[in-house]
C-alpha cells in the first residue's frame, strides 16, 4: 500500500502511553491513510500493563527492558540498541514519541542513527534548567533538537519551539492528548472512586515519584503530610505510591500506620481520575496530573521549584510549593479554611487542551504524508 503512511509509534512509561493512546486509537480508527505498528519499550512494566489493557492496545512488538532499580545509563543503552533492530525490522516512515522520559529521548537518537523522521508529541516544554527536572528537561532538549514534526500542546510550547527547531514549518499547536486520554476515560468509565471516606473528610490526593525529590526532599514531603493530618481532623490523605525504590523507602519509612494517611498501590486510570474528581485538593509533583486537575477544576500544589507546565500556574488554579516542609503545611491549611482562596484556585480553566489533539495530530500525519508523495513525484519526474 505505498500511499499508506507506515507510523511507528513508540513508548514505554505510564504518563507516555496515557497520552500516546488516544493517538493510537486515532491511528487504528483511520486504515486508510495509516498503517499503524505499536513498539513499547516497557521501561515500566506493570504500570504500563495497566494502560494497555484500558485502552485495548496489543502492542506489536515489545521490549521488556525494565530492570529493578535501573539507571539512566542502563535504560538509554537499552532502549538504544532495542530500537536499532526494531528500525532496522519496520522501516517505518515516521517514528511518534510523546514527552521527555529516556525512552523517547534515546528513540529519537536511534532514529536519527538510521534517519528516520521523529513526529514529537508534548514538544517544546521547557524550564530551561538542565537539572530540574532531571533528566526529564535534557530529554527534551535532544528530542526537539532531532525532531522533524512537532505537536505543541500550547502556545507557549509553540513559542518555545520556534525559538530552536531546525523545521519550524514541522510545528503544529495541538493541544495536550492527556485531555483527550482524561475525556474518553470519564465518558466509558465503569468504576467508582477505590476510596470511601466517613461522612464530612475531606480527600488529599497525593503523588510524588520525581528522580529529583528522592532523598532529603520525600522526607521532608513525607513530614509535611504528617503534619497536614495532625492538624486538621477532617482531612484523610490517599498517596497511591509509585513502585520506585527510592519512592516507597521513603514512604515506607515516614508513612505506613500513620492514622488517616492510607498509602495505595498505584491506581489504573479510571479509577486514579475517580479519585481526582473526588479529591479537594491534590499535592503531586507529577506533570499529567497538573494539566488533568484544571480540568477537573482542582486546586493543585506542585511538590517542586520549578514547572515546564507555567499556564495553569498563570491562571491560578496551580500552585508551586516546592518539596518545602513549611510551603506544604500553610498553603494546604489556606486551601482548607479559606473558601474564596479555594474558589479562586478552583476554576473551570484548562489550557492544555479540548480532547481533540489527537484528531489535530492525524491531519499533520496526512499533510507530511501528502508533502512526501510529492516530493517523491517530483524526484521520479526528474529521473
Ligand atoms: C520515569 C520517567 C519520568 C516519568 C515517570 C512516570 C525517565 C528517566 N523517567 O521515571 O520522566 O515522570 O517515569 O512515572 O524516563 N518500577 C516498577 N514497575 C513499574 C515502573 C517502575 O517496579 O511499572 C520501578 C523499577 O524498579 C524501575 C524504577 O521503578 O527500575 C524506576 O523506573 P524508571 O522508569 O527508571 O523511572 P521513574 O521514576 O518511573
Ligand atoms: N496516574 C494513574 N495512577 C496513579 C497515579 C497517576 O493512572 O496511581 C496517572 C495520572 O492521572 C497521569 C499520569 O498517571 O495521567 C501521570 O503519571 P506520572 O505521575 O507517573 O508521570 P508524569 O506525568 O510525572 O511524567
Amino acid at each position: 500500500m505505498p500511499n499508506l503512511l507506515k507510523v511507528l509509534t513508540v513508548f514505554g512509561t505510564r504518563p507516555e502511553a496515557i497520552k500516546m493512546a488516544p493517538v493510537v486509537q486515532a491511528l487504528a480508527a483511520n486504515p486508510d491513510d495509516f498503517e499503524s505498528v505499536v513498539c513499547v519499550t516497557a521501561q515500566h512494566r506493570e504500570l504500563l500493563d495497566q494502560v494497555l489493557q484500558l485502552f485495548n492496545i496489543t502492542p506489536d512488538i515489545d521490549l521488556d527492558l525494565m530492570k529493578p532499580n535501573q539507571d539512566l545509563t542502563q535504560i538509554t543503552t537499552a532502549v538504544l540498541l532495542g530500537m536499532r533492530a526494531v528500525l532496522q525490522d519496520v522501516q517505518p516512515d515516521i517514528v511518534l514519541v510523546h514527552g521527555d522520559t529516556t525512552t523517547t529521548m534515546a528513540t529519537t537518537l536511534a532514529c536519527y542513527y538510521q534517519q528516520i523522521p521523529v513526529g514529537h508529541v508534548e514538544a517544546g516544554l521547557r524550564t530551561f534548567d538542565n537539572y530540574y527536572p532531571f533528566p526529564e528537561e535534557v530529554n527534551r532538549v535532544v528530542t526537539d533538537s532531532l525532531a522533524t514534526l512537532y505537536f505543541a500542546p500550547t502556545e507557549r510550547s509553540k513559542q518555545n519551539l520556534l525559538k530552536i527547531a531546525p523545521h519550524p514549518e514541522g510545528i503544529y499547536l495541538t493541544g495536550n492528548t492527556v485531555i483527550d486520554a482524561l475525556f474518553y476515560t470519564l465518558e466509558h468509565a465503569q468504576c467508582n472512586s477505590p476510596v470511601t471516606l466517613p461522612a464530612g473528610q475531606k480527600l488529599i490526593l497525593v503523588t510524588a515519584h520525581r528522580r529529583e525529590n528522592f532523598g532529603e526532599p520525600m522526607v521532608e514531603i513525607c513530614k509535611a503530610l504528617k503534619t497536614i493530618v495532625e492538624q486538621h481532623s477532617d482531612v484523610e490523605i490517599v498517596y497511591p505510591a509509585h513502585p520506585n525504590p527510592n519512592v516507597r523507602k521513603a514512604v515506607d519509612e515516614h508513612l505506613r500506620n500513620v492514622d488517616r494517611i492510607h498509602i495505595l498501590e498505584p491506581l489504573e486510570y479510571e479509577p486514579f481520575c475517580k479519585l481526582m474528581e473526588q479529591a479537594t485538593l491534590i499535592l503531586t509533583d507529577s506533570g499529567g496530573i497538573q494539566e488533568e486537575a484544571p480540568s477537573l477544576k482542582k486546586p493543585v500544589l506542585v511538590l517542586r521549584d520549578e514547572t515546564e507546565r507555567p499556564e495553569a500556574v498563570d491562571m491560578g488554579t496551580v500552585k508551586l510549593v516546592g518539596p518545602h516542609f513549611d510551603k506544604i503545611v500553610s498553603e494546604t491549611r489556606r486551601l482548607l479554611t479559606d473558601e474564596a482562596a479555594y474558589k479562586a484556585m478552583a476554576q473551570a480553566v484548562n489550557p492544555y487542551g479540548d480532547g481533540k489533539a489527537s484528531a489535530r495530530i492525524m491531519d499533520a500525519l496526512r499533510a507530511f504524508q501528502q508533502q512526501r508523495l510529492s516530493t517523491k513525484a517530483e524526484v521520479a519526474a526528474k529521473a
